[in-house]
């Protein structure tokens, strides 16, 4: 049984077929003949934060595949408080095919899958937000075609959404840079990862403070929010040092003319991304949040052995 926690658990072959995988998905559906795979399967979605994409994505992904998805909010379970992370794992395993979880905690997760008699997928958790990379890759190989030797440049707070990109990035040889201000850096042991697929892809790593050298010769750039979910208490100090890091027009224009620009989403508009470039006519940032659809409908598919 597989679980998919994390982009680095995964072998460039498994990243590559997930998202060839996601490509004929989306195909299929826009040709309007999606199989029902997974008809009679029922998705668990526990969420202890809130969500507008990965919420509704996962539940409309499930139904069009031909299954079901039960949302269940952050009061309903209560993760490890109500009742241990162990026995919701081995207790909501009697009843559903497969669980997404989006946690505080990424221990949780590891904790929860240790217990799980069923697949379990991460919906985000403080460590990784794999679901979005694979949405995000997806994005960037209709955009840009094939994605070796290409160059994706994050700008901001070396966070879930940025471990995730630098994992996909060095596992399909696609060039990595990323800015962040001093004290806001990838945590050292994510970017020795990316450093050991990087030697294998062929990708080039850069860690930066300056984020017109991380720009220069981008092909798509990258940005987040500057304070996550479960870090709002910083927001106000954030504010004061991550302005140099803010995607506008000034910066757009040291990537390459043709490069995309994405945001995971939501967007603090005027904080990390201004309205003219995400609205400009090199946002993809909608195209991107669909692809959360077509993206995870193959990774359930992949995980259920379900095609
Ligand atoms: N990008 C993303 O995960 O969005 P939600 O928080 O709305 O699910
Ligand atoms: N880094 C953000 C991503 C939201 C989808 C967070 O964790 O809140």
């Amino acid at each position: 049984m597989k679980h998919f926690l994390s982009l680095a658990e995964l072998s460039p072959e498994e990243l590559k077929s997930i998202l060839d995988l996601a490509v004929q998905i989306k195909d299929a559906w826009r040709a309007g003949n999606a199989a029902p795979v997974l008809k009679g399967k029922v998705m668990g979605m526990i969420f202890q934060k809130p969500s507008l994409r990965t919420r509704v994505s996962f539940d409309v992904a499930m139904l069009q595949l031909g299954g079901n998805a039960l949302y269940l909010s952050p009061n309903e379970i209560q993760l490890g408080k109500r009742e241990s992370v162990a026995d919701v794992a081995r207790v909501i395993s009697r009843y559903v095919d497969i669980v997404m979880a989006r946690v505080f905690s990424h221990h949780d997760l590891v904790e929860f899958a240790k217990y799980a008699a069923v697949p379990l997928i991460n919906g985000l958790s403080d460590y990784s937000h794999p679901c979005q990379g694979v949405a995000d890759f997806l994005t960037m190989v209709e955009h840009k075609g094939t994605l070796q030797g290409k160059k994706l440049v994050y700008l901001g707070d070396g966070n879930n959404v940025s471990t995730s990109l630098l994992f996909g990035a060095s596992l399909l040889g696609m060039d990595f840079a990323i800015a962040t201000p001093k004290g806001y850096e990838l945590n050292p042991a994510v970017w020795t990862l990316g450093e050991k697929f990087a030697a294998e892809s062929g990708a080039q790593l850069l860690a930066t403070y300056d984020p017109v050298e991380a720009v220069s010769g981008a092909d798509v750039l990258y940005t987040d929010a500057w304070a996550s979910m479960g870090q709002e208490e910083e927001a106000e100090k954030r504010r004061r040092v991550f302005p140099p890091y803010r995607i506008d027009e000034g910066l757009l224009a040291h990537a390459k003319e043709d490069a995309i620009v994405m945001h995971c989403l939501p967007a603090h508009r005027g904080e990390e991304i201004t309205d003219a470039v995400a609205d400009g006519p090199q946002s993809v940032l909608f195209d991107e949040a669909e692809n959360r659809l077509h993206a995870q409908k193959a990774i359930i598919v992949w995980l259920l052995d379900a095609m």
